[in-house]
């Protein structure tokens, strides 16, 4: 047990006394209350803003080397953490630099794809995005614990008609299924479905609800991969309903209505919130030419940590 004499200083703070070991140690008054504003000051209490088809304001940021120490980094986490994603132009093709960058704003997650990925076809490709056919909206590595929170993908080349790549806010859609099939949400938000990831040296493996609530059952992530879930275990009736709830979450997805769709460039780095965005992109021809990214993920605590000290610096 630890004894403590805590007496109040007015006006300047706090005096604290421990018996046990005879240390005290006072506080300012004005830090006890710079600390208590400091909560409203958390990342996560950046208001989302639902986005559809109808989305034009993409918001773009130009690189430069000091961009990670800058206001506008500040500027760029906010609008990251309102919409899911941001795109930055002119950053450094040369060797490998998504993994300079990812390590300047916090430290590269690494999966079984290694340190980063290069996203080009390739024969006996392990995954579909190693190949140059469409890949349908989908978030990636739902089969991880935990699921690797942002995905930075880094166009090094693309010379081809079509591999556009493609957005879709999950958020918008789940908050659809809330408020228009609340059956469907209902089970999509309570039922868990198994992800896996087989190849020759490991097989990964996750559950998780399709729609994922917090504690107080609002948004916390969703996970949609249909190449790597399977079928719940359920009574027959239920199993129907999970079906029809799933078919809607995935036509949803699908849907016009909610994709946005864009043409990265040599340069772009598009940064992305897997706990949030499904992203996929339209098929090309690998005989046209070279389409060629680079990706890797970070953590959330990365860029939660990088916001708190960029609003100290500059005092925002
Ligand atoms: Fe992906």
């Amino acid at each position: 047990m630890i004894l403590v004499l805590i007496k109040l200083m007015r006006p300047m703070g706090l005096s604290i006394f421990f018996f046990t070991d005879g240390t005290s140690y006072s506080i300012e008054e004005k830090k006890i209350i710079k600390e208590f504003k400091s909560q409203n000051l958390d990342p996560i209490s950046i208001d989302k803003i639902k986005w559809d088809s109808s989305f034009k304001n993409i918001q773009k940021f130009k690189f430069n080397e000091e961009i990670f120490e800058s206001k506008v980094m500040h500027e760029l986490l906010v609008t990251f953490y309102k919409y899911g994603f941001v795109i930055l132009e002119n950053v450094p093709v040369s060797e490998n630099y998504i993994i300079k960058f990812a390590n300047s704003i916090g430290s590269v997650r690494r999966t079984n794809f290694g340190e980063f990925f290069n996203v080009k076809s390739k024969p006996n490709p392990n995954d579909l995005a190693y190949t140059s056919l469409a890949l349908s909206p989908h978030t990636d590595n739902p089969y991880r614990k935990p699921v690797p929170c942002i995905q930075l993908l880094h166009c090094i080349s693309n010379d081809v008609q079509g591999g556009n790549s493609t957005l879709v806010d999950g958020y918008n859609v789940s908050e659809t299924i809330r408020e228009q099939y609340q059956d469907f949400y209902k089970i999509l938000s309570t039922v868990k479905v198994k992800f896996r990831f087989t190849d020759n040296t490991i097989i990964l493996e996750d559950s998780s609800e399709l729609i994922k609530l917090d504690d107080e059952k609002k948004f916390k992530y969703v996970r949609f991969s249909p190449r790597l879930d399977y079928a719940p275990i359920l009574e027959k009736s239920k199993l129907d309903l999970f079906y029809r709830a799933r078919s809607k979450l995935s036509e949803l997805y699908n849907s016009p209505n909610y994709k946005i769709e864009f043409k990265l460039k040599s340069g772009d780095l598009l940064m992305m919130n897997n706990y949030r965005l499904l992203h996929g992109r339209t098929m090309y021809d690998a005989n046209e030419g070279e389409r060629f990214l680079q990706g890797c993920y970070i953590d959330f605590d990365s860029t939660e940590g990088k916001l708190r000290h960029l609003k100290r610096k500059f005092n925002l």
